[in-house]
């Protein structure tokens, strides 16, 4: 798979996509994060990639130019399944979107920033948009790192423990049961006993009923329409 990234703070990056589980995905060949700074599409020797907003009011309004220059160029080298907008009035992020995006080959990822983009890119450049909560951050960078994140996790190959992303909370409505490591007592606080009784299948049924449990009284939200239940 292979995210593209458009942003005009290209260094916010630095850290994220070369670091854990991003890194060793890119290491293995299956993910490829490439980060293109908007400047470098900028419409003059000003460097410029917004302009105010037509009506007036506050804050500045990224230019169409600039990004249809990018994305222009990026469609000439391969096609796209989705070019995506990270906007707070977007699409919810869930697990399930991450689950359809982890099936695509090649996504865009544009970050917005100050008032957000020319209304023309989200008409006729963009194919969805996505929000990863009803917050506002100053740009949309942190949130494609988030989605760039959820979905290479999810890629084969790429955690070390293949079953792992599949039990992860939300892959059934669920959220995840408790997990405990060594010592199987400490300070005289248990790990509960069929933890470590070996017999799998009633392991298997303490997880899910742990993790009903933990759903009713944490996101009792998740449990309506649970085909599981
Ligand atoms: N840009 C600014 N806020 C955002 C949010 N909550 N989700 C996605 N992109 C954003």
């Amino acid at each position: 798979m292979r995210i593209d990234i458009i942003t005009c703070l290209p260094d916010m990056f630095k850290g994220t996509v070369d670091q854990s589980i991003l890194k060793r995905a890119s290491e293995r060949n299956l993910a490829h994060i490439h980060v293109h700074n908007l400047r470098e599409y900028a419409i003059n020797k000003h460097n410029q990639i917004d302009d105010y907003a037509f009506g007036g009011g506050a804050g500045m309004v990224l230019m169409i130019e600039p990004i249809d220059k990018c994305i222009s160029e990026l469609k000439t080298q391969r096609s796209y399944d989705d070019i995506i907008y990270m906007s707070p009035d977007g699409q919810l992020l869930s697990q399930n979107i991450s689950n359809e995006l982890s099936l695509q080959e090649n996504i865009i990822l544009l970050c917005g920033h100050y008032k957000g983009v020319d209304e023309r890119v989200r008409e006729h450049l963009v194919t969805r948009e996505i929000s990863i909560g009803d917050y506002v951050l100053t740009g949309g960078e942190l949130a494609a790192a988030v989605v760039a994140d959820s979905v290479i996790r999810l890629l084969p190959g790429v955690m070390n423990d293949e079953t792992s992303a599949l039990t992860d909370s939300f892959q059934d409505n669920l959220v995840a049961p408790p997990v405990y490591t060594r010592p199987a007592e400490y300070n005289g606080w248990q790990v509960p006993e069929v933890l470590t009784s070996g017999h799998e299948a009633k392991i298997n049924e303490w997880r899910f009923d742990q993790a009903v449990q933990r759903t009713q009284a944490k996101r009792p939200d998740l449990l309506k329409n649970n085909p599981k239940l």
